[in-house]
């Protein structure tokens, strides 16, 4: 801000705040005229007259009182111009940005060494300590459970962490890996390419004979035809048995129990023909790797929990 500018403003401040000052003890009744009395001041609105009393105390008193804050805080804070205030341990001034920047140095400073000493663990061994899961417990509930559930059970296109259905692998470096540098599930749209005849016998063929569901009665499929679809277009991704692929992220289509977007031959339909991107957000920017080494371990844990 320019001199000139900020000198316009104080000026403007100080002089408002002074204006005030004097309207409050300007309008003040005299010593003599301290007590109610029953003296009105001559107007009359509709036959409501005003009396010549005091102002009341506790609203003389809450106004200096805002008055008195105002001082305070522009003495502190920046406010007036280029003043950047006087409040301890902001040299350079108060922002919110630095204010921030000091509770989270200070929260580093206090939590480092502790994710310092886990990060330098293996994720087996940080998985069976309960402090470290309590604390990745609680940055779960924070970053993640938006998407997979505060149980870590996940929703529909957001996958179920405490089991053991991994789509890009249960291991410990994998799980790390999918929280670090985040995961982008890609199923191309099949509809153009196989056709709607095509979606429909493959979905028959992926519920009944990869997945063991049952089909409708009522409708007659054609499964040797859906086979054949399968071994042309999906085994690609999915494996000639349909039991995934890690590295891609393509699901393993024999055990719907870990599939996300639904089993019924609608659903499955619907993912065929139209296809699927889900996408895991990468956290190494944001959390960095030690924040990171806990959640992994914390993850780890429930699946493990689950195995017994
Ligand atoms: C290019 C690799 C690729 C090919 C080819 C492919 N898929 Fe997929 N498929 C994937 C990936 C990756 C996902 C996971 C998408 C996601 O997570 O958003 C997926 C997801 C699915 C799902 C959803 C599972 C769930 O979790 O709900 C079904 C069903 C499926 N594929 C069936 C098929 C069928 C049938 C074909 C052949 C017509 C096929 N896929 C071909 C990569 C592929
Ligand atoms: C914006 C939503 C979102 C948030 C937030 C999110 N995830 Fe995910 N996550 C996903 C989606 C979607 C997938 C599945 C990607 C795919 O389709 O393959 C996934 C996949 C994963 C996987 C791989 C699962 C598997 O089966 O291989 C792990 C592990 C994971 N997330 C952990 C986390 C952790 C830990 C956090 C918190 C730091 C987190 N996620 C935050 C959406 C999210």
């Amino acid at each position: 801000m320019s001199t000139f500018w900020s000198w316009y403003i104080t000026a403007l401040t100080i002089g408002t705040l002074l204006a005030l000052f004097w309207l409050i003890f300007a309008t003040r009744k005299s010593e003599t005229h301290k007590t109610e009395t029953e003296q009105t001041m001559g107007h009359a609105f509709d036959g409501i007259e005003e009396y010549d009393n005091p102002l009341p105390k506790w609203w003389f008193m809450l106004f200096l009182g805002t008055l008195l804050f105002a001082i305070g805080y522009l003495a502190l804070y920046p406010g007036l111009g280029n003043w950047k205030g006087v409040l301890p341990g902001y040299e350079d001034g108060w922002t919110q940005v630095g204010q921030w920047q000091r509770e989270v140095d200070q929260a580093d400073e206090l939590y480092g060494p502790i994710f310092a000493k886990y990060a330098a663990m293996p994720l087996e061994e940080v998985a069976k300590d309960p402090q470290a899961l309590k604390m990745g417990g609680r940055m779960f509930a924070t970053y993640c459970s938006v998407c997979h559930g505060s149980d870590a059970k996940g929703a529909v296109g957001f996958p179920n962490l405490a089991d053991n259905h991994w789509r890009w692998g249960g291991e410990p470096a994998a799980i790390k890996t999918s929280i670090l540098n985040g995961r982008m599930g890609s199923m191309p749209a099949w509809a153009t390419v196989i056709g709607e005849d095509g979606v429909q016998q493959v979905a028959a063929y992926v519920r009944k004979e990869l997945a063991g569901l049952p089909l409708p009665a009522d409708k007659s499929f054609d499964l040797e035809q859906g086979a054949a679809v399968f071994a042309a277009n999906c085994l690609a991704c999915h494996g000639a048995e349909g039991k995934g692929m890690a590295l891609l992220g393509a699901p393993d289509l024999t055990s719907p129990a870990g599939w996300i977007y639904g089993s019924s031959l609608t659903q499955l339909q619907q993912t065929i023909r139209h296809g699927r991107n889900g996408q895991m957000p990468a956290q190494e920017q944001y959390l960095g790797n030690d924040k990171v080494h806990l959640l992994a371990a914390y993850v780890l844990s429930l699946s493990q929990n689950k195995a017994q």
